[in-house]
């Protein structure tokens, strides 16, 4: 199936409990994982909009990140919240890379309540050191803002990246996830993610270990290509790190 239509399965599954006769327009266009436009007027979501970001979205991704609050943010920090120059900064980086098409980066849009979710997949073409490995496996990101959590559109997040994923020949998708973010990961496994394995967290300056560690898990799309994703996760917990790093391939 082409891109369109894949995408159109994934809405369609997230729009059947409302019914038929509530979803008034499902609109798609995807000319290619970069250029995704979903638009869709139903009873339960008015003037819902997903679609890639464009260069002009960093104020729409500062927004974003005004609307979760510090357990959200405690739990998802792929950028510095707490800093705005550096966010601004991380945020421009961020966008150009989905523009430059490394990253895939994607927003969800609800007319009453601007930007309310926030997805994608870092190193859609591989990291340098994974392309060693012969395997294709982007790191997945995904949040919804405080006020719109449990709605599904975490899952319908992550169901869409699964989507497009194969669509520029991903082998499977890699996360972290904290391991007191039980909502995350009961969306994960719902959504057919395996557990592979913990991740020690790292020292804080004074060499003392933080209580939280890092769950990492593993959505297979090429079978094939099982062995080489799982010797590459391994190789990725047993690197040790230390203070202020993140784990390489760590984004939450
Ligand atoms: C994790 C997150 C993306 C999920 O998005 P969401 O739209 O709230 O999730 P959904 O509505 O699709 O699904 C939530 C599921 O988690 C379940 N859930 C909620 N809290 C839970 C908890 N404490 N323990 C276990 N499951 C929980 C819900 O019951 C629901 O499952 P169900 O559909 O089987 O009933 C969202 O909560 C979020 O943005 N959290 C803060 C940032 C974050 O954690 N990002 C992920 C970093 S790895």
């Amino acid at each position: 199936m082409n891109l369109t239509d894949d995408l159109h399965l994934i809405m369609t599954e997230f729009l059947q409990p409302l019914g038929e006769a509530a979803v008034a327009s499902l609109r798609i266009t995807a000319g290619d994982c970069w250029s995704v436009g979903i638009r869709c007027h139903s009873s339960a979501w008015p003037d819902l909009l997903i679609r890639s970001v464009t260069a002009a979205d960093v104020p729409t991704l500062e927004r974003f990140g005004a609307q979760l609050g510090p357990h959200s943010r405690s739990l998802f920090y792929p950028y510095p919240w707490h800093d705005a120059a550096a966010l601004h900064t991380a945020l421009e980086t961020a966008i150009a890379r989905s523009v430059n098409r490394i990253n895939a980066t994607y927003v969800i849009e609800s007319g009453g309540g601007g930007v309310v979710g926030h997805f994608f997949l870092h190193d859609t073409c591989a990291a340098p050191a994974a392309r060693q490995q012969g395997i294709c496996m982007p790191v997945l990101g995904v949040a919804v803002a405080d006020a719109w959590q449990g709605r599904r559109l975490g899952t319908l997040g992550v169901r869409l990246l699964q989507a497009i994923s194969p669509h520029f020949g991903a082998d499977g998708i890699e996360l972290t996830t904290l391991s007191n973010n039980l909502a995350g990961q009961h969306v994960y496994r719902c959504c057919g993610f395996e557990d592979t394995g913990v991740i020690a967290p790292p020292a804080d300056a004074n060499g003392m270990a933080s209580s939280i560690s890092e769950l990492q898990m593993l959505y297979v799309i090429r079978p094939g290509k099982r062995a080489a994703m799982e010797i590459w996760l391994r190789a990725k917990r047993g690197k040790s790190t230390t203070a202020g790093e993140a784990s390489e391939g760590s984004i939450r």
